[in-house]
C-alpha cells in the first residue's frame, strides 16, 4: 500500500559564474508530482531480521525515537537542492538562458570551491544533544557522488581540494566521533546511485535520467566496475571509521530488477529494462563482519536488508507494528538553503509525538552551513524541541506504541516494560493552556496517579464513563505556548 506523500515545495536560485557570464539557474519543483518524483514513500511489507544482533540493536533503536540527518556536500556551496539539480528530469526546470551541460560543468567545478574553514563537528553534535537528538545519519556521499570521507575510489572528496589540508580534512570521521562522544547510535547515510562515477553516468553517454545510462545487459563489465566501486567504498566505511549502528542506503532506483514490483512502478520515475543490481547481500556480509548488528535501511527494497522502513517528509495514516522512521526536514530542503522556511519546534514537537504514538521515530533534517557551522536560527529551534523533551522525554524515549493510540489531540504510548502510559495532548501553537485535559480511551486503573511530566507533580483527574478528564493546575494554565502536556500513569505493578 502506498500511502500519498506530505507536499513538499523546494525553490533553490542561484547566481552561477561561468567562464565570465553571469547565469541565473532558476531551479523550482513546483507541482506535487513533481515533488513526489524524488520521495520514497513507503510499503506495509516488512521482514523481521533473524541476526540475534541485528535484533538487539533494533530495539535499541526503537528506544531513541529521534535523530538527526545532516545532508551537507557541494550543494551548500550555492545553497541549492542537493545533487537533484545534476538530473535531466522535467520536474527539475532551470532558467531559460541555461545549458545542461554547463550547469554540469559548473556544479561538479564546486569542489574547487568547498571550503568548509569554520567546520565544526562538535557544534553539530552539541546541537543534536541539546535538542534531545539521539542518532545520527549523515550524508557520506549523495547522488551527486561528492565524498565526504577520504575514500581511495575516487579524487572527488573533501579530501582533495581546498579543504584537503585542514587536520578535520576527512569530514565523515570528524562528524561520527563527534557524534560518538555525545553517546549517539552512529548511521552512515551512502547514495548507491552515483552521478558522478564514470561506472554508473558512462561519459561517452548523454544523462538523461537518474539511472545509470547505458545498458547493463550490453556492458556487463561496466556495470560489474561500478558494483566494485560501491563495495570498496562502502567497505572503506565500515571498516575506517569506528563502530557504525546503521548503514542508511538511499536510491530505491538502484536494486534488482525483480524486486520492480507496481509500487515502484508507480513512483513515476523512468524504470529502465535492466537490472541495476549492486548485489546487497554480499555488502551486507561483508558490513556486517565489521560491524556485528548492523542495521541497513536499503530504502523501499523490501526484504532482509531493509531492517526499518523509511517514509519521507510525511507522518503514516496510521500506527503500524513494524520499526520504521519518518525522515522529515526542519526547514523545506535537506541541505542548507539561505533562508530556508523553518518549522516552528511545536511543529516537530507535534511531528514527533504522532510518530512515536505510530510506532516511529523521527529523523529531522539540517543542513550546515558552507562554512561548516549550523546556522543559529536552526540550533535556536533544536535546543527549544529539547527543552520540551528534557522535561517530557519519558513519555518519547524507551516507549513502544500502545493499541489506542490517539483520542482527538491526545497521543498515547507506553514504557517499553508495560508499566506505565502516558498521554500526550497536543496543544494549539500560540493558544493558552487549557484548564483541563480529556481523551475517551486508555482510562487509568481504579486509584491510579496521574502525573504531569512537565512538573513531576500528580494532577487531579475524573473517570466519567469512557472520558477522563484531567484538571491542569493555575501555574501551567499560564505557560504561553507550551507545546504539549504529557501525563504518566502506572498500569502495572513491577
Ligand atoms: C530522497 C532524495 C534525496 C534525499 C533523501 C532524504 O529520496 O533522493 O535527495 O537525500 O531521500 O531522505
Amino acid at each position: 500500500m502506498i500511502i500519498s506523500s506530505f507536499p513538499v515545495s523546494r525553490l533553490a536560485k542561484q547566481f552561477v559564474s561561468l567562464s565570465g557570464l553571469s547565469l541565473l539557474v532558476f531551479l523550482t519543483i513546483t507541482t506535487a508530482k513533481a515533488q513526489e518524483q524524488q520521495i520514497h514513500p513507503q510499503s506495509t511489507q516488512y521482514e523481521w531480521p533473524a541476526d540475534p544482533a541485528v535484533k538487539e540493536k533494533l530495539e535499541h533503536w526503537r528506544d531513541q525515537k529521534f535523530g538527526m540527518i545532516i545532508h551537507w556536500g557541494l550543494y551548500a556551496v550555492p545553497g541549492m537542492i542537493e545533487s537533484w539539480a545534476l538530473c535531466s528530469e522535467d520536474w527539475i526546470t532551470r532558467d531559460s538562458t541555461s545549458n545542461y551541460d554547463d550547469f554540469k560543468k559548473w556544479y561538479w567545478g564546486l569542489n574547487k570551491d568547498f571550503n568548509p574553514v569554520k567546520f565544526n563537528p562538535d557544534q553539530w553534535a552539541q546541537a543534536a544533544k541539546d535538542a534531545g537528538m539521539r542518532y545520527l545519519v549523515f550524508t557520506t556521499k549523495h547522488h551527486d557522488g561528492f565524498c565526504m570521507f577520504d575514500t581511495k575510489e575516487t579524487d572527488f572528496k573533501i579530501t582533495n581540494g581546498p579543504f584537503a589540508s585542514n587536520p578535520k580534512a576527512n569530514v565523515a570521521k570528524y562528524v561520527f566521533d563527534a557524534f560518538r562522544r555525545q553517546g549517539f547510535m552512529i548511521g552512515a547515510y551512502f547514495s548507491k546511485p552515483d552521478w558522478h562515477c564514470p561506472y554508473y553516468w558512462w561519459p561517452m553517454y548523454a544523462t538523461p535520467d537518474r539511472n545509470n545510462n547505458y545498458d547493463i545487459r550490453k556492458h556487463p563489465w561496466r556495470w560489474n566496475k561500478f558494483k566494485e566501486y560501491t563495495y570498496n567504498q562502502i567497505s572503506e566505511l565500515m571498516h575506517d571509521y569506528g563502530s557504525m549502528d546503521i548503514l542508511w542506503l538511499d536510491g530505491g532506483w538502484v536494486r534488482p530488477l525483480e524486486t520492480v514490483t507496481e509500487e515502484v512502478k508507480n513512483w513515476g520515475a523512468n524504470i529502465p529494462a535492466w537490472s541495476q543490481d549492486i548485489n546487497i547481500p554480499s555488502i551486507a556480509k561483508m558490513a556486517r563482519e565489521a560491524q556485528p548488528g548492523l542495521l541497513i535501511v536499503d530504502r523501499t527494497v523490501h526484504g532482509p536488508y531493509e531492517n526499518y522502513q523509511t517514509p519521507e517528509q510525511r507522518v503514516p495514516d496510521k500506527q503500524l507494528d513494524h520499526p520504521w522512521e519518518s525522515c522529515i526536514t526542519l526547514g523545506d530542503s535537506w541541505g542548507y538553503v539561505p533562508s530556508d522556511k523553518l518549522k516552528t519546534p511545536a511543529k516537530v514537537i507535534h511531528q514527533l509525538i504522532e510518530v512515536v504514538a505510530k510506532g516511529g521515530s523521527l529523523l529531522l533534517g539540517v543542513g550546515p552551513k558552507p562554512d561548516g557551522t549550523i546556522d543559529s536560527p536552526v540550533v535556536q529551534r533544536l535546543a527549544e524541541i529539547g527543552s520540551w523533551l528534557k522535561a517530557n522525554g519519558a513519555a518519547i524515549y524507551n516507549t513502544r506504541p500502545i493499541q489506542g493510540y490517539q483520542s482527538g489531540n491526545v497521543y498515547f504510548t507506553q514504557s517499553n516494560k508495560g508499566k506505565e502510559v502516558y498521554a500526550l495532548a497536543l496543544l494549539a501553537e500560540n493558544s493558552p493552556v487549557p484548564a483541563t485535559v480529556e481523551w475517551s480511551i486508555n482510562t487509568p486503573p481504579k486509584g491510579a496517579k496521574m502525573k504531569l511530566l512537565s512538573t513531576g507533580a500528580n494532577v487531579k483527574y475524573v473517570v466519567k464513563g469512557e472520558k477522563v478528564i484531567v484538571t491542569i493546575p493555575p501555574a501551567v494554565q499560564k505557560l504561553k505556548g507550551y507545546p504539549a502536556l504529557a501525563f504518566e500513569f502506572i498500569v502495572a505493578a513491577d
